[in-house]
């Protein structure tokens, strides 16, 4: 039969995925050193399954919840971001999605016109790019300041502004650098989107995760700027939760019922089981957040080291959140980074990350994950030690 039709422009400029590329290659080895995902590797705690478990045999998921969400869910929210965040919500100013990427996903389509232009700090989290080109808008990347451990760029946000910028749209911590944005750098970004009356759209995924001095601060607590932001936030990260496909937004509840229209067509409501055992991870004991914390704290320091023994291979900044970093390479091989991480993971055996997938700053560089037990962070550092020798 003569194909008559063809894909929509809107998809066909969208690229495979560089990270799936990387597991499709790994999935055909045997016995790979994986650093190439940014999902724990942990398992849901036991309190938060005995909930969904709990729901399942009362009867309680077999249906939709409200679009927005469980009622009992969002107060929940609600109270998170008051103690967590410093943000004063109400039910109406949440909206509990299918992790924080449907949610992301609506939030963009809401707000974005085809030829709409939308900043992204760059390196950042390949997905947020993707959302843009699906509505039709234009990514405008510019780069973190990497000699200043991947700093906000607050000159080189402004002078991006156009008539068509519609909004800024940021991951912090930041995947793939692991920075934490500092308070100050936010104050400054939220004068300059009230200045040009621009949305800011946050993705804080990584919000529990963050090291020594560094402070995770949520733009959306800034009171002026409420009415401007929409915030996301998940369940994925904080409690180990990747496939249950639970996290929320926060924005004005004037925006709220705006994205709703859009996240309806995707998602008609979150995972109605997911959404209990999201209840039960807000209402039961936080140690496995703290546990994680301390695992992730101290899996950076031995990938540090371990990034030390090879540094006339790679060159890193440390990372003050996430459980990601984003090593420089080097070598001459590193200029094409996807090149270099087929190659060290056909001849090493070691699963990375390619630097381009996060924007072309991060050409030549490569993400590596540590939300991996120890011992494969030493598997595959002894494997790129022997291989570099
Ligand atoms: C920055 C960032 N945001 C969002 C996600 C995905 O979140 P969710 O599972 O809640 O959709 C990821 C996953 O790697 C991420 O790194």
């Amino acid at each position: 039969m003569k194909e008559n039709w063809r894909f929509s422009d809107r998809i066909m400029q969208i690229q495979k995925s560089a990270i799936h590329e990387m597991t499709r290659l790994s999935r055909k080895m045997e016995d790979v050193a994986f650093l190439s995902w940014a999902r724990p590797t942990s398992d849901t705690p036991e309190h938060i399954k005995d909930a969904a478990v709990k729901a399942i045999k009362k009867g309680l998921v077999g249906g939709y919840s409200e679009s927005a969400g469980l009622p009992e869910l969002r107060t929940e929210i609600v109270k998170k971001l008051h103690r967590d965040n410093n943000i004063d919500a109400t039910n109406d100013q949440v909206l509990v999605t299918v992790g924080a990427i449907e949610g992301l996903a609506a939030a963009v389509m809401a707000i974005i016109d085809p030829g709409d232009e939308v900043i992204l700090p760059t390196p950042t989290y390949s997905t947020h790019i993707r959302q843009v080109l699906i509505a039709s808008g234009k990514p405008v990347l510019v780069p973190l300041i990497e000699e200043e451990n991947f700093a906000l760029n607050i000159n080189g946000l402004k002078n991006a502004i156009t008539p068509k910028t519609k909004a800024i749209m940021y991951c912090s911590p930041n995947n793939p650098t692991g920075t934490v944005f500092k308070e100050e750098e936010l104050r400054q970004l939220a004068q300059i989107s009230l200045k040009n009356n621009l949305v800011i759209i946050t993705d804080e995924a990584y919000e529990y995760f963050v090291y020594g001095n560094n402070k995770h601060f949520s733009i959306a607590s800034i009171p002026e700027i409420q009415k401007n932001v929409i915030s996301s936030y998940t369940f994925t990260k904080t409690y180990a939760m990747t496939g249950w496909r639970v996290g929320y937004l926060y924005a004005d509840e004037k925006l709220i019922p705006q994205i709703t229209k859009a996240h309806i067509p995707f998602a008609i409501c979150a995972p109605v089981v997911s959404q209990y055992a999201a209840l039960a991870a807000l209402k039961g004991p936080q140690d496995c957040v703290r546990e994680f914390k301390d695992h992730y704290l101290s899996a950076r320091n031995l990938m540090c080291e371990r990034l030390d023994n090879l540094d006339s291979i790679f060159q890193y900044v440390k990372p003050g959140g996430s459980y990601l970093m984003f090593p420089k390479i080097l070598v001459k091989e590193g200029q094409n980074s996807t090149a270099f991480c087929k190659n060290i993971l056909k001849e090493a055996k070691v699963s990375t990350t390619p630097g381009i997938a996060f924007g072309p700053t991060g050409e030549g560089h490569l993400r590596v994950s540590f939300c991996v037990p120890e011992a494969q962070i030493n598997k595959a550092f002894d494997r790129l030690e022997s291989y570099f020798k």
